[in-house]
């Protein structure tokens, strides 16, 4: 499973990519709204300076039409080689899914809460689909089952190419089992990347190193 980060906070991206466990970037209207008043194209372009992998920048939240979401695709793919639509699962959505794939365009289809959704936007011709575990766990569904039986559909038709990017992932446990149930990508927030890098004995083990050779070669 690869990683991207989820986020559109700058800060943020430059540290996981410094790490060199991303490959690419995910943002959202929410987390773009977050950063402080800055334009998608002003943060997506920064982000594109950074990361040299596909960054997903969504359609305007208040664009519902199919027209409306092919005239911003295109804008958002001509911003960098690297640029990924982010479409909502609509039926226009997926009408504008087929129609931006068609010209190159790849599309990552978003707010995926069902397997039908995510078979539908492949055959629309999405690149990504992106499953939302955390908001399924949320209300209660355990959303790892939805990222398994996407894989699984997924497995059953080779000549599906779309990739699984499990979104809306929220802390380590969701990570592994993402990785368990088969997601191709897994978008995590930084806190949650910084999460997984530790472990107690990991700390202690260190300490414990410093401590013996201190003791006898001094520092
Ligand atoms: C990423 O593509 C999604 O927009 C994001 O993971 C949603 O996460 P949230 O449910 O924590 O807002």
């Amino acid at each position: 499973m690869k990683f991207f980060v989820d986020t559109a906070k700058i800060e943020d991206i430059k540290k996981a990519n410094d790490m060199g466990v991303i490959c690419g970037v995910t943002t959202n209207p929410s987390l773009i709204a977050k950063e402080g008043g800055k334009s998608q194209e002003e943060v997506l372009k920064e982000i594109a300076e950074i990361v040299d992998g596909p960054i997903s920048g969504e359609v305007k939240a208040t664009t519902v039409d199919a027209e409306g979401m092919i005239k911003e695709g295109r804008e958002i793919a001509k911003l960098h080689k690297n640029m990924i639509v982010k479409i909502p699962m609509t039926v226009e959505g997926l009408k504008a899914t087929k129609v931006l794939s068609s010209e190159g365009i790849k599309c990552n289809v978003t707010l995926i809460f069902s397997a039908n959704q995510a078979l539908l936007a492949a055959r629309a011709g999405a690149a990504y689909v992106s499953p939302f575990l955390g908001r399924l766990d949320d209300i209660s569904t355990p959303g790892i089952d939805l990222i398994q039986s996407i894989a699984d559909i997924f497995a059953n038709y080779p000549e599906i190419k779309t990739e699984i990017i499990a979104a809306s992932v929220r802390n380590p446990i969701h990570v592994t089992d993402c990785a368990l149930a088969g997601a191709d990508i897994a978008t995590v927030p930084y806190s949650v990347i910084e999460q997984m890098t530790k472990h107690p004995l990991t700390d202690q083990g260190i300490e414990k190193f410093q401590k013996d050779y201190i003791a006898v070669f001094g520092k």
